[in-house]
């Protein structure tokens, strides 16, 4: 967490009690049986405490999840009742500094922790940015350009594992070149390395150094777009008449590449999962552009990549569906649970029709006009090439072989494997 500045947000009155009687039977958020089945703890957390659920996360610490659909709504709209600068936090006296939620939660100077006007100054500069920097149909071609080469390097086998070799990759590259840098460059293959290394780690990675270079070369990029700006995003963030300081575009580059990778990934992989296990969907999916399109909203409403977001912070003493909440507690925003509410689903089915769903968020820190739809285009052209290209590919496991990843945060899944007739191009 950085250091706290003049403008400390933080609250006075510290740590609840041990054994607070609002947290007596809090639930715990994780566990094995939590990724498989969510809903299902969606469920019972509704029937057993009401549409706000006092919950623990890693190292039992306390939180609420908002779980109703009226109730993410509310606090999302509510900016000076539940607010976004972590520093709020009644509970960093208890919170280690190696804490497992730390990349989450700890204080970062960009865009994702300001409040009020400092905040619309920087989402402001981000939404113009992408408006006038990404041409959506450009970004079609770069992401089909992407999508053909990813699938050339596996198509001859007839086999893949498509999260890692696919929807991670294709985001990832397609974020870097909206922001500027050239597509397929030594330079950029490296920055697509260590960005995949500092948001998805795996064993004998080291994401601490390669966080780092990806700060370095975002710098970097930053001063080449300063002396010699061009048509991206980048260029149109440092003309922006608001006047962000070099660092505060650092900040938010790294956090637009950052928001575009992971929920577009997963986005990408939990629709193909449904287009190839969902008999609805396997009649006519080669063909069909418009199954696509249900399938791509069907999972906003049921697998919603961001399935919960770490979050707010109570600026002052309040209730929310019936609870207290004391300043400086934290909520996470339920998103997957609010877009099964039973309150707007009264009859029991889900119909997925409309994009009235969270899975965005709400309010003035949603993701920001125009990145849904700048994710729409990435990942139904992820989808559609994969199709077109592949038509007849096929799951290589059993649906039920299928395991999602352990996190509370991201819904996706560990592996995609696929078979299909091998073919070149
Ligand atoms: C091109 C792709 C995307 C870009 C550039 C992008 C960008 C961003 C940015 C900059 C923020 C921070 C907003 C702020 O704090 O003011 C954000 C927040 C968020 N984004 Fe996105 N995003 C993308 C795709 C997605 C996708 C696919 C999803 C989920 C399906 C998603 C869900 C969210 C959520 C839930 C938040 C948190 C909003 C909150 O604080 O309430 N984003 N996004």
């Amino acid at each position: 967490m950085t250091e706290l500045t003049g403008s400390d947000p933080r609250p006075s009155g510290g740590t609840p009690p041990p054994g607070c009687p609002a947290h007596q039977g809090a639930v715990p958020l994780s566990g094995l049986e939590y990724q498989q089945s969510p809903s299902e703890l969606y469920r019972t957390m509704r029937r057993e405490h009401g549409a706000v659920a006092p919950i623990v996360l890693d190292g039992n610490v306390p939180a609420w999840l908002v779980l109703g659909y009226a109730e993410v709504t509310y606090v999302t709209a509510h900016d000076e009742l539940f607010a976004r600068d972590s520093r709020r936090w009644n509970q960093w006296p208890v919170i280690p500094p190696d804490w497992p939620l730390m990349p989450y939660v700890g204080h970062q100077p960009s865009v994702l922790f300001t409040e009020g006007a400092e905040h619309q100054r920087r989402a402001g500069v981000i939404t113009q940015a992408l408006e006038e920097g990404v041409d959506q149909f450009e970004l079609a071609q770069w992401c089909r350009s992407i999508a053909h080469q990813l699938i050339d390097s596996f198509a001859g086998s007839g086999r893949a594992e498509l999260m890692a070799s696919y929807a991670h990759a294709l985001p990832m590259r397609a974020a870097v070149q909206m922001c500027g840098m050239p597509a397929g460059g030594e330079d950029t293959e490296h920055l697509v390395t260590d960005l995949r290394i500092s948001l998805d780690a795996r064993e004998g990675d080291d994401p601490v150094a390669a966080y780092g270079r990806v700060a370095e070369r975002i710098q970097r990029l930053v001063k080449e777009k300063r002396a010699a700006p061009g048509p991206d995003v980048t260029s149109r963030m440092l003309t922006h008449p608001a006047g962000l300081t070099d660092e505060e575009i650092v900040q938010d580059l790294i956090s637009i590449i950052a928001a575009a990778q992971q929920p577009t990934a997963n986005w990408i992989c939990n629709s193909l999962r449904l287009l190839l296990t969902d008999d609805r969907f396997a009649l006519n999916v080669s063909g069909g552009r418009l199954s696509v399109g249900q399938a791509l909203n069907e999972v906003l409403w049921l697998d919603t990549p961001t399935q919960n977001f770490i979050g707010r912070w109570a600026v002052r003493d309040t209730q929310l569906g019936g609870r207290q909440i004391r300043a400086g507690d934290c909520l996470v925003l339920g998103l997957a649970a609010a877009n099964t509410d039973p309150q707007i689903w009264p009859e029991g089915h889900i119909g997925a029709e409309n994009s009235a769903h969270l899975s965005f968020s709400n309010g003035e820190h949603r993701c920001p006009y125009p990145a849904p739809l700048l994710a729409d285009v990435i990942a139904r052209t992820a989808v559609e090439t994969l199709l077109e290209r592949l038509p007849d590919v096929v799951l290589a496991v059993e649906p039920e072989e299928l395991t999602w990843r352990p996190s509370i945060w991201m819904r996706g899944l560990t592996a995609l494997p696929v078979s299909f007739t091998p073919v070149v191009r």
